[in-house]
């Protein structure tokens, strides 16, 4: 008997998966109009649904062992169904009938790590309701309503690129994304190169309120340029009239889109890994999003000779850190780190590759 039918006591209708995903490269430029990196990972989302013929929702989350009961004119104050809540309205809003639903939901994306289970979340429950109603919403269309459904009742001032890379992108290639024109390609990992995911195992303190601070903070530096976006500063030196931090928080976007954009036509394993350090480096100085911790981690993963560069991943303060590493020495690299890192008092954990399979090439 599958979860579902154990919670609701029939089959569901439809079953629909979505992944996280980890950001190679890339952070915070996606609210800024800029470019991005990310690649899906083996670790998903599954979302099962069926019509309940009822005046509520009942919403079950595996995770939290936990049901909740809604209608769709009064959000549920649990932060979980916040999301699928959200991911109703707006498929409401555009028109699908999403009359009350028995939903479960079931995930093995690590949560709060900075791996986007809150995406995978919304792409699952968007792909189980155009199932279910059989209606023509695209990737794209998806991977924008999740996005508002994030912004509006999740309360985050995301960009898009979660929502695209949880849509569209590939676990054995990065997405390259434009996140102003959508336009993309699949760019393959350097030959002989693999993608490692270690979690920090310090909780992303202030993510919600810093992430919404570091945005207005870019609004209005781009307010005070004259520019639509920050994606806009073509010269890194216009910034010098800024007072601090906005001056910094321009240096970071401006450099972090370049080094996308070179990250995404090169094929040298050696050249990736020094943008990725030189990314960390901007996150930590100009960006002020890491933490002693995720510093740590990071100067850990450099410093071993198997590693090509490693930063942190996702929006910061605490979570995980990305590594690419020669693609025969994942296993070896993450015990020796972690090893160190337990030394200074921590302890992390191995999130991808899961211990499932192997991630990369
Ligand atoms: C979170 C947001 C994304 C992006 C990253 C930082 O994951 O959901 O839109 O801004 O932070 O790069």
């Amino acid at each position: 008997m599958s979860s579902f039918d154990a919670i609701f006591g029939c089959a569901p209708e439809v079953t629909a998966h979505a992944p996280g995903r980890v950001n190679l490269l890339g952070e915070h430029t996606d609210y800024n109009d800029g470019y991005v990196l990310p690649i899906a990972i083996e670790q998903q989302t599954t979302v099962s649904m069926r019509r309940n013929g009822q005046d509520e929702y009942a919403l079950h989350s595996e995770i939290l062992d936990s049901t909740v009961h809604f209608v769709l004119n009064e959000p549920p104050s649990e932060h979980f169904a916040a999301y699928v809540y959200g991911c109703l309205m707006e498929a409401h809003d555009v028109g699908i009938d999403t009359r009350p639903l028995d939903i479960h939901v079931q995930s093995d994306v690590p949560m709060g790590v900075g791996l986007s289970s809150s995406a995978a979340l919304e792409v699952a429950t968007l792909r189980a309701i155009r199932a279910l109603t059989k209606s023509a919403l695209d990737d794209v269309s998806i991977a924008r309503l999740g996005q508002r459904a994030e912004i509006q009742y999740a309360g985050v001032r995301c960009g898009i690129m979660d929502q695209m890379a949880s849509s569209l992108a590939s676990t054995t290639s990065a997405l390259f994304l434009d996140t102003q024109t959508l336009a993309r390609r699949l760019v393959l990992l350097p030959a002989g190169s693999a993608v490692l995911v270690l979690d920090s195992g310090i909780p992303r303190v202030l993510a919600e309120s810093g992430y919404n601070q570091r945005r207005a903070e870019c609004e209005e530096a781009a307010r005070l340029l004259g520019v639509p976006t920050l994606r806009d500063v073509r010269d890194v030196s216009q910034a010098d009239a800024l007072p601090e931090p906005l001056r910094r928080r321009v240096l970071h976007i401006v450099s972090e889109n370049t080094r996308v954009l070179r990250a995404a036509n090169c094929s040298s394993a050696q050249e990736f890994g020094t943008l990725m350090n030189a990314s960390h480096a901007s996150l930590r100085d100009d960006y002020e999003v890491s933490t002693p911790e995720l510093d740590r981690l990071v100067a850990l993963l450099q410093a071993h000779p198997d590693v090509y560069g490693a930063r942190l991943t996702g929006a910061g303060f605490g979570g995980a850190c990305v590594a690419l590493c020669q693609h025969d020495s994942l296993l070896p690299v993450a015990t020796g780190v972690l090893e160190e890192y337990a030394v200074s008092g921590f302890k992390g954990r191995m999130l991808v590759p899961s211990t499932g399979g192997a991630a990369g090439q």
